[in-house]
């Protein structure tokens, strides 16, 4: 595979698995009722971190690469967007494992705001991905990346 494939499909690879676990946790969310929330929240805290990582390499590694031809300034500033949201739904998951280690307080669990705050997520980083995806797509880096500074960035 050449360099400029191998590139968009690893990224968008790992960009359908967050894609695709985001909305299943999204669902667990709208099911959840009565049941208890534990296993969402843990679930969601393991898909934040992540998230953060795949962020933390894009921001390190990728990014500064692509500065070098292209404006990435705009998915920096999304990233720091993100992270806000990405903060508060954290939040919410400590402040319930907190609760729980002290008594069975499910009940109190406000479901409606935690699936709100995913879904805020999602329409945030849904349309991010597809930018990241759509400007560093095949065509693009061929006109601005050689082979070997491709190799390099993958590598
Ligand atoms: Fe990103």
């Amino acid at each position: 595979m050449d360099p400029y494939t191998n590139w968009s499909a690893t990224l968008k690879s790992f960009h359908d698995h967050f894609r695709r676990d985001l909305c299943r946790l999204i669902q667990e969310a709208e099911s959840l009722k009565r049941k208890s929330p534990k296993p969402l929240l843990r679930s969601t805290a393991q898909y934040l971190s992540y998230l953060h990582t795949h962020h933390t390499i894009e921001d390190r590694r990728i990014f500064p690469f692509l500065a070098r031809k292209m404006d990435v300034s705009g998915f920096a500033k999304d990233h720091k967007q993100l992270e806000k949201i990405m903060e508060k739904i954290e939040q919410t998951c400590e402040e319930e494992k907190r609760k729980g280690e002290r008594c069975q307080e499910e009940e109190t669990f406000d479901v409606e705001g935690f699936t709100k705050l995913l879904k805020e997520l999602r329409d945030l980083v849904f349309p991010h991905m597809r930018l990241e995806e759509d400007l560093t797509a095949p065509e693009k880096m061929k006109s601005l990346f050689s082979p070997e500074e491709m190799r390099l960035m993958l590598s």
